[in-house]
């Protein structure tokens, strides 16, 4: 396909995403008041009038990225990645990971590159991606406790932190490994976009909603690719954690 041609198609699906997402922007109407307490300090959710509506908007986000704009988000982000994970070495090769939010497969990638056998889920992982499935990330459609390590970057487009927190600790192996990518807080100058559907004042906000389920930190190094903000290297306990709120139990 010739590059004119190419845009032009790229423009019109800009486009069209485009009204998809003003039309919800409306639906949402989308001001200072949208934002509700959650029941852990520091922390916010995005009221949606659905769960639908959360998803529509999460699926539209995409479409509205320029093909430049993501090939070098995705090359800063893999080799910034990469190197974060080979400067500790806490996820050996061989390890099995779940990333969730994976969007193209950047950090699948990284994985996969340090020798991992890793895999992605996302709501929207675009046409013919070799790296990631679809999948939403509060309701994983994989068994309990089958996974080395779960990955993720994309705490802020949780609708529902806490049922997310259950799905990892479900699908996580005891003594698994939970690698996050934080971003950092309003307390620390950064404000929550359109897209966000959770926001935090800081980092350890987070932090302490998995110490709470019995994850123990074993690295916390600030990054500023390709974002401000913390990587962190979490254990899960040795002892299974209680699936008694997500019974046994992957859905789709
Ligand atoms: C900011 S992007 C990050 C993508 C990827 N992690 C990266 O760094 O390139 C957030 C991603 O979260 C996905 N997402 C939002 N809500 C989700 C959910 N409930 N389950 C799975 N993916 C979700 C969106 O589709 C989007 O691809």
């Amino acid at each position: 396909m010739d590059r004119t041609l190419r845009q032009s198609l790229w423009l019109r699906l800009r486009e069209r995403a485009r009204c998809s997402v003003a039309g919800l922007r409306r639906r949402l109407k989308l001001g200072a008041g949208d934002w509700d307490a959650s029941p852990s300090a520091g922390i916010e959710q995005r009221r949606y009038q659905s769960y639908a509506e959360y998803v529509a908007l999460q699926r539209a986000k995409l479409n509205m990225l320029r093909p430049a704009w993501l090939k070098n988000y995705d090359q800063r982000y893999h080799a910034a990645l990469q190197e974060r994970l080979c400067g500790h070495q806490l996820v050996a090769p061989g390890a099995s990971v779940l990333c969730l939010a994976a969007r193209i497969g950047t950090e699948v990638r990284a994985f996969l590159d340090t020798g991992c056998f890793a895999v992605g889920i996302d709501l929207n992982p675009g046409a013919e991606n070799r790296y990631v499935v679809t999948g939403d990330f509060h309701g994983l459609q994989y068994p309990n406790h089958c996974v080395d390590v779960v990955f993720t970057n994309s705490l802020d487009r949780a609708l529902d932190l806490p049922r997310l927190l259950l799905e990892i600790q479900r699908v996580l192996k005891p003594g698994g490994l939970l690698v996050l990518e934080i971003a950092a807080g309003e307390a620390d100058g950064r404000s929550a976009g359109f897209y966000e559907a959770t926001r935090w004042d800081s980092v350890q906000d987070i932090l302490a909603l998995f110490l709470e389920q019995h994850f123990t930190v074993e690295v916390r190094q600030p990054f500023r690719t390709p974002w401000p903000g913390e990587h962190v290297v979490l254990r899960a306990s040795a002892l299974p954690a209680a699936t008694a709120e997500c019974p046994g139990a992957r859905s789709g």
